[in-house]
């Protein structure tokens, strides 16, 4: 009975979000979830890629992949082959026929919007025609184009880099959260994520280094890009020398117009052929599965030459599980049909995952040319819908769900849980078998389905998030006194802004009033999410921001251990070890502490199930945000094995994520009541006498709520904290002690009327 009608967020925008993504990942839940798999899964990343490369044969094309890399950026007089291919291959692009015309535009217009089919080369092409202009050069001033995904700002830099041949990261270069590739001197076309431009709005608010700004994938609305496309709107005044162009694909391209006062659309004539689109005829009750047999059907019936296939996933999960049984299945048919046994024998196909937490070496196989021999069956997430094209494919084969950031403003609860996907995404799926030919999608959904259930488009991401970090920055770039005022795309809903802005008060970022405190204006320096910040910098004050500086930067990276399926129980045992002072947070400093006096090594990672990679990108980040504290003269002092103060100080920014025990094993969210239990990984799992109260980082939804990276608090620091939400009783334990007059345990209680009155501050702001 699991059909797409029943978990659709958003046929109701009114109604409760969290409710019913609960109920999406209930579908997913039945289908295959079980915590333990998932974690695992995700534990078992680097493990994975690793046995993905040797299987694949991928480990030695990646040398090669890189080496033809060099070759393109030396540019020496041995490779013009190369070059002329470059050459052409850039000229054949549909957006080639229309360079003068749009330059002349963009000459004569400071606002332009740029529709075009995916692959069409507006994303490669179109800055490297403004950097040919002379846009560039003129007093020092650079392009930026801004992606919505990190993957795809380092991809397309790498391409466009080739294409210029120079060396990436000079001329060419790119910067995402934690990863600047860039020179300042040399950097002259830079590909950002836009989280990074509306950084840099921070630094300079006239971004006086940039002649032309293109927002690319303006069509995701992905809540940066409106926030930036926001910002512009009394910018633009500002500078009437900035170029502003704005690329979409065909939906959505009319708002952006409109929203910049009818600015000039521009439609690059696309080249598509027909895609025969194939429905279920029934619900399907398990996409990996059905996925699965359709690829493989797919590939039997046809000949390699043919071209590609590309599956949409919701994420990671689903792309590693898809990708195992893959293999699985096409070992028994190979077996079956031609004897033979080992994955390494089947020569005719190549299978690439691609997700965003994936080793950039091996997101860039999508790309490579394997001339016919070889099928590629790419699965991918919705990155593949429009901000990478893979030229080849023929068969498209859609699951009919994406991975959706989703907020419930009343409980202020964010989570990530997988969504149907809207028509327009579905369609622009299909789109992806027709780029080189006439193509199959199969839409592993039925038509009815698409017709009735579907939405037209997705909700802008500004609609369905959690705000507190955006109006962070906001406040404290001092666009407008109210920031109801902003000049939204779409507004967000007025419960979510209230509840963000009550986030910011509640941890002391914002005064009731709504100014931005010193503490705020402090937390918006750093590119975390404002409760990091706030524990960083009460740290500081506690010394010990030599701790905390480690623990955010570990908090930053997706998975610390690994958990492979052979060797489960040695892992745990392992990871065991790592557990100190009832918190995760304290395990995950543990780790890095005892890595650090190995010397970083990577023999030691291996020994210890951890993932090395994590680590050394979390030194990364340490080094960075080290770096900001010094330059803002803040002190880095550890308190040594003070367990306590460390404790007290995260609970200093996640005092709103508490939860008090319940039973024996069980947990209640303290603020809404929710019944939430400790993830599978939890450091505190384990114990006998769980915490009476702890707080917690994330909280994940499956077919149960999850607390994610626990640490024990005392309740006093809850009420020193969350003063305005807490407030401590003694009960009476019974009635017989109550005779004795003896009281009980102290607990936390809650105290109802903040919400409101940060309600009242904010109306009364507006008044
Ligand atoms: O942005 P848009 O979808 O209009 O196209 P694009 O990303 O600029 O792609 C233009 C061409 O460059 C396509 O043929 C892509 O296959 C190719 N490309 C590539 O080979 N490698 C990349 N990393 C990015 C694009
Ligand atoms: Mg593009």
């Amino acid at each position: 009975t699991a059909s797409l009608t029943m978990v659709n967020p958003f046929r109701n925008p009114e109604s409760e979000f969290s409710l019913n993504a609960k109920k999406g990942s209930m579908l997913v839940a039945s289908r295959r979830v079980n915590m333990e798999h998932v974690q695992q899964s995700r534990d078992n990343t680097d493990v994975l890629n690793t046995a993905m490369g040797e299987v694949l044969g991928l480990e030695k094309k990646n040398k090669a992949t890189d080496e033809r890399h060099k070759e393109n950026t030396n540019g020496t007089a041995v490779y013009t082959s190369s070059r002329d291919d470059i050459k052409r291959t850039r000229e054949e692009l549909p957006v080639f026929r229309c360079r003068s015309q749009l330059l002349s535009l963009i000459r004569e217009n400071q606002v332009v919007v740029i529709i075009g089919e995916t692959g069409s080369g507006k994303t490669t092409q179109l800055a490297q025609y403004l950097y040919e202009e002379g846009y560039a050069n003129s007093k020092g001033k650079s392009i930026v184009v801004t992606q919505p995904r990190r993957v795809a700002a380092m991809s397309v830099a790498k391409r466009v880099s080739m294409e210029m041949e120079v060396t990436l990261g000079k001329e060419v270069g790119y910067s995402i959260r934690f990863e600047d590739m860039t020179d300042p001197e040399y950097t002259k076309l830079k590909f950002v994520t836009d989280g990074i431009l509306l950084r840099e709005t921070l630094l300079d608010d006239a971004l006086d280094r940039y002649s032309c700004i293109i927002i690319d994938e303006a069509h995701e609305r992905s809540l940066n890009t409106d926030i930036l496309l926001g910002f512009f709107k009394s910018l633009l005044a500002r500078r009437r020398d900035l170029k502003l162009i704005i690329t979409s694909a065909t939906m959505n391209a009319k708002k952006f117009s409109t929203f910049f006062g009818n600015a000039p659309q521009f439609t690059i004539p696309g080249r598509t052929f027909p895609v025969q689109t194939i429905y279920t005829s029934n619900p399907v009750q398990d996409y990996v599965e059905a996925a699965v047999s359709q690829a493989v059907k797919i590939h039997l019936a046809n000949d390699c030459s043919s071209g590609d296939i590309l599956i949409f996933m919701t994420g990671q999960e689903d792309i590693e599980t898809t990708f195992d049984t893959l293999r699985e299945r096409f070992l028994q048919v190979y077996s079956k049909k031609f004897g033979t046994a080992k994955l390494e024998e089947i020569k005719d196909i190549e299978i690439l995952p691609i997700y965003s937490a994936l080793p950039a070496d091996l997101q860039f196989k999508i790309f490579q040319d394997l001339h016919g021999t070889k099928r590629k069956i790419i699965i991918a997430t919705n990155i593949a819908e429009t901000s990478l094209t893979i030229e080849g494919i023929k068969y498209v084969i859609d699951c009919g769900y994406s991975k959706l950031k989703v907020y419930n403003p009343k409980v202020g609860l964010d989570s990530l849980a997988i969504t149907p996907i809207s028509k327009a995404n579905a369609d622009q799926r299909s789109g992806r078998a027709g780029r080189t030919g006439p193509g199959t999608a199969y839409r592993l959904y039925t038509e009815d389905t698409f017709k009735e259930d579907m939405y037209l488009q997705t909700i802008p991401e500004i609609q369905r998030t959690n705000l507190s970090n955006t109006l962070l920055l906001l406040k404290s770039l001092n666009v407008t006194e109210d920031l109801s005022k902003f000049p939204f795309i779409d507004k967000p809903p007025l419960q979510t802004f209230l509840s963000s802005l009550y986030e910011l008060w509640f941890i002391g970022a914002i005064d009731a009033k709504g100014q931005l405190t010193s503490l705020g204006l402090k937390m918006a320096k750093f590119p975390l999410q404002p409760s990091l910040s706030k524990i960083l910098l009460i740290a500081v004050q506690n010394s010990c921001s030599d701790e905390m500086l480690t623990i955010v930067s570990m908090l930053s990276v997706p998975q610390v251990f690994y958990r492979p399926k052979e060797r489960q129980k040695e892992a745990d045992i392992a990871r065991n070890k790592f557990f100190i002072a009832k918190s995760d947070h304290l395990t995950l400093l543990n780790v890095f502490v005892q890595w650090r006096a190995n010397k970083f090594s990577s023999h030691w990672c291996n020994k210890h199930f951890v993932q090395y990679k994590s680590l050394v990108r979390a030194r990364d980040i340490r080094d960075q945000l080290l770096t900001i504290l010094k330059s803002q003269k803040i002190p880095v002092i550890s308190s040594g094995k003070d367990w306590d103060i460390i404790k007290k100080c995260i609970c200093s920014g996640f005092a709103h994520q508490a939860a008090k025990i319940s039973g024996l094993r069980n947990y209640v969210h303290l603020k809404t009541g929710v019944s939430v239990q400790l993830h599978p990984t939890s450091a505190l799992h384990g114990l006998g006498d769980l915490p009476p109260y702890v707080v917690y980082h994330e909280l994940l939804m499956t077919s149960k709520e999850y607390i994610c990276c626990v640490t024990s608090v005392d309740p006093f620091w809850l009420m020193e904290y969350g003063a305005l939400l807490y407030d401590i009783k003694r009960i009476q334990n019974n009635q017989e002690s109550a005779a004795k007059g003896l009281f009980g345990e102290q607990y936390v209680h809650v105290v109802d009327q903040a919400e409101d009155e940060v309600d009242m501050n904010i109306r009364r702001c507006k008044a």
